[in-house]
């Protein structure tokens, strides 16, 4: 038996479904049953009827997934995928934010640790973030842990006063201007997608910033046949399928997340087999960090 077919079997086997987010290797993606960006695959997870969630990824999308739905099992391919910015904020800052600003709203990129979750007072993710602060009544806001987003979310913004945080995403940041400029000057016509977690440099140089979705949906829609695309490129499966006669180029030779790279088959069929990398919590944490996942649900 192909491997394949074996995970399509344990699949059944297990009443399992399988989530991918766009970042993860090309043939897992494609043995998907759903792939997505963070808030879609947040949102996707709250209504699949299976009993147990495949989740390809790293570890703060199976939190995430878990705890929105507690009584599902969710398991992890491989529990070291694990994204570095989510741990870029410190509680202390955030109770010293607190104490300075009486009326501030802690919004938090869902690319962080379920604990920080508890610590904050509504989630977001790269697609709602935008809307989500718009909708706050709150007039300060303490953006954790990407200071990039925030920033970016910030600009369009200017109704609101901004606190910024110093995470970021190293994959993100490791694309320069130098590089997206020297890949434009050889692709004059292309368009340049940009992830809002690079820098605001690169963002300024953008034809578009938008989530992982958004830049494939604009991909889609555009009249223009050649893209530089300014995110992990794992993206590139999904915008060569839908767009087989467009052309997409990356900025550099940096684009890819070690973390989500983990993912692959033979773990996949294993996490089936085994079901033993499954997310546990304790209740009163799940509870706590419920709360602004559920807000954000809401709210985006
Ligand atoms: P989105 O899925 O919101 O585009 O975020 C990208 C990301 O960095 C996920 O790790
Ligand atoms: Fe984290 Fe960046 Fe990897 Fe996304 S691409 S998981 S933000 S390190």
């Amino acid at each position: 038996m192909s491997i394949l077919d074996e995970i399509s079997q344990l699949k059944k086997e297990r009443n399992a479904v399988i989530l991918a987010h766009y970042y993860v290797n090309d043939e897992v993606q494609a043995i998907a049953d759903y792939v997505g960006d963070s808030f879609y695959l947040s949102k996707i997870a709250t209504t699949v009827e299976a009993e147990t969630i495949i989740f390809c990824g790293v570890s703060f999308m199976g939190e995430s997934a878990k705890i929105l739905n507690p009584k599902k099992k969710v398991v992890m391919p491989d529990m070291t995928a694990d994204c570095p910015m989510a741990h870029m904020a410190d509680i202390e800052k955030i109770r010293q934010v607190r104490k300075e600003y009486q009326d501030v709203a802690v919004v938090c990129y869902i690319n962080s640790t379920a604990k920080l979750k508890t610590y904050s007072d509504v989630c977001v993710t790269s697609s709602n973030a935008l809307k989500i602060v718009k909708s706050l009544p709150n007039q300060h806001i303490f953006f954790i842990p990407d200071e990039h987003l925030g920033r970016y979310v910030a600009a369009k913004a200017p109704e609101k006063h901004f606190i910024f945080n110093d995470g970021f995403c190293h994959v993100h940041k490791s694309i320069t201007p130098e590089s997206v400029a020297k890949t434009k000057e050889a692709h004059p016509g292309a368009e340049i997608l940009v992830h809002p977690e690079c820098t605001g440099e690169v963002a300024a140089m953008a034809d578009y910033v938008g989530s992982t979705s958004g830049i494939i949906e604009y991909a889609g829609k555009s009249s223009a046949e050649e893209f530089i695309v300014c995110t992990e490129l794992g993206v590139l499966y999904e915008l060569k399928s839908n767009n087989p006669n467009k052309k997409f180029y990356s900025a550099g030779d940096s684009q890819c997340c070690p973390d989500m790279k983990l993912i692959t088959l033979e773990k996949v069929k294993d996490a089936l087999e085994k079901m033993t990398n499954t997310i546990e919590m304790e209740e009163d944490m799940r509870i706590r960090a419920n709360k602004p996942l559920e807000r954000m649900l809401e709210l985006g």
